[in-house]
């Protein structure tokens, strides 16, 4: 069995997974001390970072920017500018990675020299003008294609601005985005969303010494604000990146899918920005426990068991329920394609521009498994039912690839999930990990359905 994904994946269908696993790090906060490292004054050393290519493309950015880079065993040390980069030789490759571009992007709005920014072609696929916008306010200038909505990104950094912005997506990116431009800005930047999202850059932030006042939700509003003032050089620290509770998630849902089943994620984040899922295993009937909960480094992390229960009930997902668990509808459909009746999910239309457009790939994938699934602007109707087996397209979306193959483990023939090699960019020991819980893929293509 190789442990590198492959882009066709036949899966070898099978009795309920069970066992305790450990997550790949967390990417989310992987990209944050790689960046927080480059900038910061001194040596940060970053304990068991996510390996996946696209962590790696913001290790390679921040190499290219002057970080010295060492890796020691599972931790990764860098050797911090203190505030000044240095101008790159060529473009940045950002590959894959929505967060190295968006959260690079204000980083480097504050740097007195032009860089480039490119990626794949799904990268030149993902909106910018939310991040264009507050960085020109602050005075970068900055050009893209399409008239200004898609990468590649040429920015004309310099001195900033401080500025209060208004973000019309509750987008964890576009937060960071403007928070690390305002490290390089005089006085007091902000930036309000309409919920909260995912905070992992406040929390780090405070722990490189630059804390993040944040204010709100007030009554009758969901919208937060979170401020930092500069100009501000982070003091490099000691990271531990807890478990990636985005890629434990998968293997928690197939373990809700299937009575019997019994699964443990190991050190995983349990920051609640993130888990919503949990929540929503618990509302289908799905036992869900947590066990040693601690804070590490200003992040909560503990262990997660989840219980697949004898039947499971369907669910309806609001649109406030997404920000905390928006890359965690596909493995969510592990679950509700195997609940007794119909599923719905609402306020998600931000789907349709992450790697690929999530709600219509999910959507075609289960519509070719014969399960009734429609498609809405915002969102999914599904109801559960069994899987016969057949052939489903991931689109190069690591996530709807590890969604499927695990859709894949309760098949009832053969199946298999091709454009499933982008499993590489967050969780390159997916494959070890599905076989050490007792799943398995094929060793080869032969025996699929082609
Ligand atoms: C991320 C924020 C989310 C998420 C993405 C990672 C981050 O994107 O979907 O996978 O690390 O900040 P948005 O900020 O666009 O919602």
């Amino acid at each position: 069995m190789g442990s590198l994904p492959r882009a066709r994946l036949a899966v070898r269908p099978g009795p309920p997974l069970g066992g305790s696993f450990l997550p790949p790090g967390d990417k989310s906060i992987t990209h944050r001390a790689y960046l927080l490292g480059l900038v910061a004054a001194g040596e940060t050393v970053i304990e068991g970072p996510n390996r996946g290519h696209d962590c790696e493309a913001t290790l390679t950015c921040a190499a290219s920017l002057g970080a010295i880079v060492s890796r020691r065993g599972r931790a990764v040390a860098l050797e911090g500018r203190a505030g000044v980069l240095r101008e790159p030789d060529g473009v940045l490759d950002c590959g894959n990675s929505g967060t190295t571009l968006r959260l690079l992007a204000g980083v480097l709005a504050g740097q007195p020299f032009v860089s480039r920014l490119d990626g794949d072609a799904s990268l030149r696929r993902r909106p910018v003008a939310r991040i264009l916008a507050p960085l020109e306010a602050m005075g970068a200038r900055i050009d893209a294609a399409e008239g200004g909505r898609v990468p590649p990104l040429t920015i004309r950094g310099g001195p900033l601005r401080a500025i209060d912005h208004r973000a019309e997506v509750a987008s964890a990116q576009v937060a960071s985005c403007v928070l690390l431009a305002g490290l390089f800005a005089s006085g007091r930047t902000s930036v309000t969303l309409p919920m909260p999202a995912r905070d992992h850059t406040e929390r780090m932030l405070a722990a490189f010494g630059v804390p993040v006042t944040v204010t709100g939700p007030a009554p009758g509003s969901r919208a937060v604000t979170l401020a930092v003032t500069g100009p501000a050089v982070p003091r490099a620290t000691r990271v531990r990146v807890p478990g990636d509770f985005s890629a434990a998630a998968f293997f928690l849902a197939a373990a809700a899918a299937r009575p019997g089943s019994v699964v443990t994620a190991v050190d995983v984040s349990l920051n609640p920005t993130r888990i919503g899922l949990l929540g929503v295993l618990e509302r289908m009937g799905a036992g869900v426990e947590r066990m040693h909960v601690r804070e590490e480094g200003g992040e909560p992390i503990g262990d997660v068991t989840v219980r697949g229960p004898a039947r499971l009930a369907p669910c309806a997902i609001a649109p406030e329920e997404v920000p905390a668990m928006i890359d965690e509808v596909p493995a969510w459909l592990i679950a509700a394609t195997a609940a007794e009746g119909t599923s719905e999910l609402r306020g998600a239309a931000e789907l349709r521009v992450k790697e690929s457009d999530r709600l219509r790939v999910l959507a075609t994938a289960l519509q070719a498994l014969g399960l009734a699934c429609r498609e809405a602007p915002d969102g999914l109707t599904v109801t559960g039912g069994p899987i016969p087996g057949g052939v489903v397209r991931a689109a190069d979306d690591h996530r709807i690839a590890m969604a499927m193959a695990l859709i894949g483990t309760r098949a009832t023939g053969p199946f298999a999930v091709e454009q499933a090699a982008g499993i590489a960019t967050s969780y390159p020991e997916f494959e070890l990990a599905l076989g050490s819980l007792g799943g398995a893929l094929e060793d080869s293509a032969a025996g699929a359905p082609s």
